[in-house]
């Protein structure tokens, strides 16, 4: 596991497309838009710090990128949370979770998930968010996601 850096938009905009594809959301002429205007977003979000990218790649040589992860920062409202002190913000929300197929069901999801954790952990973000696909669900499951009282108007 490696954090992504500016080299790696191509990459991570690609995990974005394969995700929804893989996901049965992405028809196959939209692809390379939402690869395209995802790397245009990325190439002010990753330098600026407001998107945060991690990549698992193969130990052995040609060491090929296997898969990513990453989570926006984004502001929140001060809101109560339960035990007393406000929250303040700002929260992550998780996106992007991608495993090629060849390497999936062999704890890389899982690999990648606690490297984007860890680090949301240690620059002190207390709120994650995430949207679950069905293939992911029960694996944030097993990190402690709860599902919430979201509802959504298309
Ligand atoms: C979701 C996704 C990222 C999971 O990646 P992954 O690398 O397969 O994840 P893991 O290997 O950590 O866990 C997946 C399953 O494999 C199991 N597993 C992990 N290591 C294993 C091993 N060595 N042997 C057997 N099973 C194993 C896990 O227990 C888990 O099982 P469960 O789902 O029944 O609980 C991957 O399926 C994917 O890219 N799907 C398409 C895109 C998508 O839907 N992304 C999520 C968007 S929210």
């Amino acid at each position: 596991m490696r954090q992504a850096d500016a080299t790696d938009i191509p990459l991570l905009a690609y995990h974005r497309a394969a995700m929804f594809r893989d996901m049965g959301k992405l028809a196959p002429d939209q692809a390379d838009a939402l690869t395209r205007a995802t790397a245009s977003y990325l190439r002010t979000a990753l330098p600026g710090g407001e998107y945060l990218g991690w990549v698992a790649q193969e130990t052995a040589a040609p060491a090929a990128v296997i898969g990513g992860a990453g989570a926006q920062i984004r502001p929140i409202l001060p809101r109560p949370r339960t035990g007393g002190e406000l929250e303040l913000g700002p929260e992550a929300i998780i996106l992007n979770v991608y495993v090629e197929v060849a390497w999936r069901r062999r704890g890389v999801g899982e690999a990648l998930m606690r490297a984007v954790l860890d680090a949301l952990v240690q620059s002190g973000i207390r709120r994650v968010v995430l949207h679950a696909a069905e293939d992911g669900r029960r694996l944030y499951e097993r990190l402690g996601f709860v599902a919430s009282n979201e509802m959504r108007l298309e």
